[in-house]
């Protein structure tokens, strides 16, 4: 694991780079988007190095991490609108190059096989966006998740919950359960990049790299990848020995 300790204002540059470098080389990739706060900052930069002429997702393929469970088509919190709203209405997707599980599916198992299957069909993903929990949790795989899970519906604990309640009028709108890629499948990724700012991560930064690789902290698992990039800030980079 690299781990990059740059200020924030830099880090959504930084990631944005690697997105940039890989589709020059490889112009029809398959991006891994993350949704919360931490990829914000990439997705601007990314819009600003399309409206540059940079880059072109014009064959790019993406898949989303993770998606609500019962939030409305249309609904601003669904993962899928946030990705629209963020990124895709400012670069040049093709239409339906961008996927989702669906987090309205009435047989859940089911949409969950066919999402791993669809992520199969366009040969794995080439690089993944991630953020992390302040308990650790990297998509909605939180502590106790499998380090082997596959795509699944998940129950946020109150912690994520009340973190992600900031995105909500209340904190009783923030639904209960998500699908989310599961370890085992985010693991396939070529490469991983996880961005963290702020001390309220610190902890769970240190828990990642240098704790156990263990359930407890289920983004440990990046000390098992290959090639996975972390982007701190000081902040959250404070409890790194
Ligand atoms: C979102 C996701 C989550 C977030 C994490 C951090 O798609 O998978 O793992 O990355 O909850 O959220 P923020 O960035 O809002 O602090």
């Amino acid at each position: 694991m690299e781990i990059v300790i740059v200020p924030a204002e830099r880090i959504g540059d930084l990631a944005a780079g690697a997105v940039v470098a890989l589709l020059a080389r490889k112009p029809d990739a398959v991006l891994g988007l993350a949704t919360g706060s931490s990829p914000l900052s990439t997705y601007a930069a990314l819009a600003e190095r399309h409206r540059r002429g940079e880059v072109s997702f014009a064959r790019a393929r993406g898949f989303l991490l993770d998606e609500y469970v019962g939030l409305a088509a249309g609904h601003p919190e669904r993962y899928r609108e946030v990705v629209r709203r963020e990124l895709e209405d400012s670069v040049d997707f093709a239409a339906d190059a961008v996927q989702g599980p669906d987090g309205l599916a009435t047989d859940v198992p089911a949409a969950c096989a066919d999402y791993e299957a669809r992520i199969a069909a366009e040969g794995g993903v080439d690089l993944q966006l991630l953020g992390i929990g302040t308990d650790g949790h990297i998509g909605f795989n939180e502590p106790g998740s499998s380090l082997a899970s596959r795509t699944r519906i998940k129950t946020l604990t109150p912690q994520t919950r009340a973190d992600n309640a900031r995105f909500f009028a209340s904190p009783d709108e923030v639904p209960h359960h998500v699908l989310t890629q599961g370890l085992g499948t985010i693991r396939e990724a070529r490469h991983l990049v996880l961005v963290a700012t702020g001390a309220a991560k610190a902890e769970a930064v240190h828990a990642m790299a240098e704790g156990p690789v263990s359930a407890f902290c289920p983004a440990s698992v990046l000390q098992l990848h290959p090639h996975a990039t972390v982007l701190v800030d000081e902040a959250a980079a404070g409890r790194l020995v």
